[in-house]
């Protein structure tokens, strides 16, 4: 086969949604001041989920994983890699992948994790297509899950409000149609200090600041600016324009920075599935999780073209084309 096809998707959104009022609440009691208003003016968030402290990365994503496997139709023992993307891993190791690989019973297949920040899907993605393509494998699972929430300083009102917990995942396996079309990955190292966790274990202890820190404006331009570039790019390799696209998934971190890009892109806001106002950013879960959301309800479906977006942390960014 000369495709990589989806054949099927799956996300996991741990306990109850917490709305914009009641983490405000919460905040409060630490002194920390903000409001709805502010959020969702600013980020079109209005609740996240936040995992309990037995809920791992490894966790929500085997929710996920069994899910898609059930839409995919196929058992664990038919998958021959898992690649987890993730920032906040289980353990330094073995890998999330691995820990995923036990939980549902993927006794077959290799396992490995990424890591490219809120970018790790569409990196991930674009690996599983390119071992099938290959000939290295057929039957891909691959998985976007993340615990943010532990990353977070609480008290500090600029980067808590944002992010939540979640996961996302797609079967990928070998196909003789299309599938995915076109991938494009990027990164730049220099910009390395604009989204940063910055803590590592050294010597038994946490060395370094162990909490996300981030310069707002500075992401939000450099985010801008690269979907906009990215989403051409990966366009002109497959031979489509813009309005070939049926549906536009960028990472979703803030929903002015997706009608930002929809903009830059010429691309209607109702052709962009959009999940941050519930489910805050998730990191590399994220387009995974919007990509399920939108299957599931219909929206997407088989035939159809979708832009799949990333950009986060590295700094990086890519985007996988991809007939659904
Ligand atoms: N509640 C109330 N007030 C707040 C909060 C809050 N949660 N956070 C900041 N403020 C205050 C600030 O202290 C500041 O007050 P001041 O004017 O008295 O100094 C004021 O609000 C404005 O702050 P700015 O940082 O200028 O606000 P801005 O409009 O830039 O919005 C935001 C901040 C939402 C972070 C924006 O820069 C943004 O969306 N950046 C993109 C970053 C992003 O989404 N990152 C996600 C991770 S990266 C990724 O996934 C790609």
């Amino acid at each position: 086969p000369l495709y990589s096809k989806i054949i099927g998707t799956g996300s996991f959104l741990p306990n109850a949604a917490v709305g914009n009022d009641e983490l405000a609440a919460r905040l409060a009691k630490d002194n920390v001041e903000t409001s709805d208003t502010w959020i969702r003016e600013r980020t079109g968030i209005t609740q996240r989920y936040i995992a309990s402290p037995e809920q791992t990365a490894s966790e929500l994503g085997a929710h996920a994983a069994r899910a898609a496997l059930e839409m995919a139709g196929i058992t664990a023992d038919r998958v021959d890699l898992i690649i987890v993307a993730t920032s906040t891993p289980d353990s330094t190791f073995p890998s999330t992948a691995c820990l995923l690989q036990a939980k549902i019973g993927a006794d077959h297949a290799a396992a490995f994790d990424v890591m490219a920040v809120c970018s790790g899907f569409v990196y991930a993605l674009t690996t599983a297509d390119a071992m099938i393509k290959s000939g290295q494998t057929q039957t891909v699972l691959v998985v976007g899950a993340e615990v943010f929430s532990r990353l977070m300083d609480w008290k500090d009102r600029t980067t808590c409000v944002l992010f939540g917990d979640g996961a996302g995942a797609v079967v990928l396996q070998a196909s003789d149609e299309p599938g995915v079309l076109a991938n494009r990955l990027h990164a730049n190292g220099k910009l390395a200090h604009i989204l940063t966790a910055e803590g590592s274990i050294n010597g038994g202890s946490v060395v370094g600041d162990p909490f996300l820190r981030m310069d707002g404006q500075a992401v939000f331009k450099q985010a801008v600016s690269v979907l906009g570039d990215v989403a051409k790019e990966v366009l002109a390799a497959a031979n489509l324009t813009a309005d070939d696209v049926d549906w536009l998934i960028p990472h979703q971190a803030n929903v002015r920075i997706l009608q930002a890009t929809a903009k830059r892109l010429g691309v209607s806001m109702d052709k962009v599935i959009t999940t941050v106002h519930l489910h805050g950013n998730t990191s590399a879960a994220s387009v995974p999780l919007a990509l399920d959301v939108a299957v599931r309800d219909g929206r997407v479906k088989k035939g159809q073209v979708i832009l799949l977006q990333g950009v986060g942390g590295g700094f990086t960014w890519g985007a996988n084309l991809v007939r659904f």
